[in-house]
């Protein structure tokens, strides 16, 4: 049997060669691009005049610049909300697997979800009696396959989607089994805007937008290129948006949307919004998927932040710089000593010390 360090690192070795193979597919896709298929988001005036890949390059110049840009929210004067909406207003989908349970789950249920049980639900694949007990019918088992493929990460995102719907709430948002999640900054971003309008908010992971290639008919392929939010640090959605979705997302279709387009769950995600019904992604650097140097984010700014995640990998550990209540031994992940710093009033947390 694998140690587990050797499977962590398989995992994560795994996605890597997939993100490098994902880049790589990009950049030769890049080169057949048809003029007509880069001009399709608004070009500014200094670009129109442009053909070709110079107008292309310098969109993606644009995409880049406004991808690191940080967030207006950051700053510290935040604009008046739009919307006074509280955590019962929001629905979190955390995506997990059952062999996750007790390594990743467990560190979540204790920490974050303790503290929002009410908006949080749990999508997995497998029957788990102890999860049951925690959050009843907020443990949903959707029956999809425990692999890693596309289409079963397909099914788990087209369930989090109906049971959304279903929920009635006025936002849905999205976060992975190694993601910490500080509702209390989240429901603030969310409520400057109004969930009647079409919202969709998150962080890319590349700095260009995706080119897939839409299989239509008859065996005619188009080439579509949009930008999506990355899964791995989570994102959301308002109702508004989510209900044009429908069409392409609720039921049976979700998979059939991204079997159309080949691509995984979080693509297609940014697919339906973006090519299909052209709204553009509202980029966010609150959000944190452990495929960024998660070092970056400094103790005086985690509050502030909305998804933190953590990465192992060969012993070299991809975590947030955090001096707090618990050592790296105790704590590697550093979720509970984050939660130690934003809500010290949890018992398990030792007494306020200046850390
Ligand atoms: C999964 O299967 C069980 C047993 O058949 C069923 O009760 C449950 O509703 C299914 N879950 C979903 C999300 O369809
Ligand atoms: C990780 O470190 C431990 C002890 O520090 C060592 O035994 C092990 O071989 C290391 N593993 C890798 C993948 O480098």
């Amino acid at each position: 049997m694998l140690k587990n360090n050797a499977k962590k690192a398989a995992i994560t070795a795994a996605s890597a060669a997939s993100l490098g193979l994902l880049l790589l597919v990009l950049t030769v896709q890049l080169r057949r691009v048809q003029v007509d298929e880069v001009t399709r988001v608004e070009e500014p005036a200094s670009a129109q005049g442009k053909t070709g890949f110079s107008a292309y390059f310098t969109k993606l110049t644009r995409g880049r610049r406004e991808a690191v840009r940080p967030a207006r929210s950051a700053g510290s004067a935040p604009p008046p909300p739009a919307e006074d909406i509280t955590a019962d207003d929001v629905f979190i989908a955390v995506k997990t697997t059952k062999k996750f349970h007790r390594s990743r789950l467990s560190l979540l249920l204790d920490t974050w979800i303790s503290r929002n049980k009410q908006q949080t639900y749990i999508f997995t694949d497998g029957e788990d009696e102890e999860l049951k007990k925690k959050m009843g019918s907020h443990a949903v088992n959707t029956n999809c396959s425990a692999a890693h493929s596309r289409q079963a990460l397909s099914c788990k995102m087209a369930v989090e989607y109906d049971k959304f719907i279903e929920s009635g709430k006025k936002w849905f948002c999205h976060v992975d089994d190694d993601n910490y999640v500080n509702v209390r900054t989240l429901v603030k971003q969310l409520s400057q805007y109004p969930h009647t309008q079409d919202m969709y908010i998150g962080k890319p992971s590349l700095d260009r937008p995706i080119e897939a290639t839409e299989r239509l008919g008859d065996n005619k392929m188009k080439p579509v290129n949009f930008w999506f939010a990355t899964g791995g640090a989570g994102f959301c959605v308002s109702r508004g948006l989510a209900l044009k979705m429908s069409p392409w997302a609720s039921g049976g279709h979700f998979m059939n949307t991204a079997e159309k387009i080949r691509l995984p769950d979080d693509c297609t995600v940014g697919y339906i919004i973006e090519s299909v019904l052209g709204v553009p992604l509202t980029r966010s650097n609150l959000f944190h998927s452990h495929l960024e140097n998660l070092q970056l984010v400094s103790r005086s700014e985690i509050h502030k932040q909305i998804t933190l995640s953590y990465g192992m990998f060969e012993n070299k550990s991809n975590i947030i710089n955090l001096k707090g209540a618990f050592s790296v031994e105790e704590d590697p992940s550093r979720f509970r000593s984050v939660h130690c710093l934003l809500y010290p009033d949890t018992p398990w947390c030792p007494p306020q010390v200046a850390y």
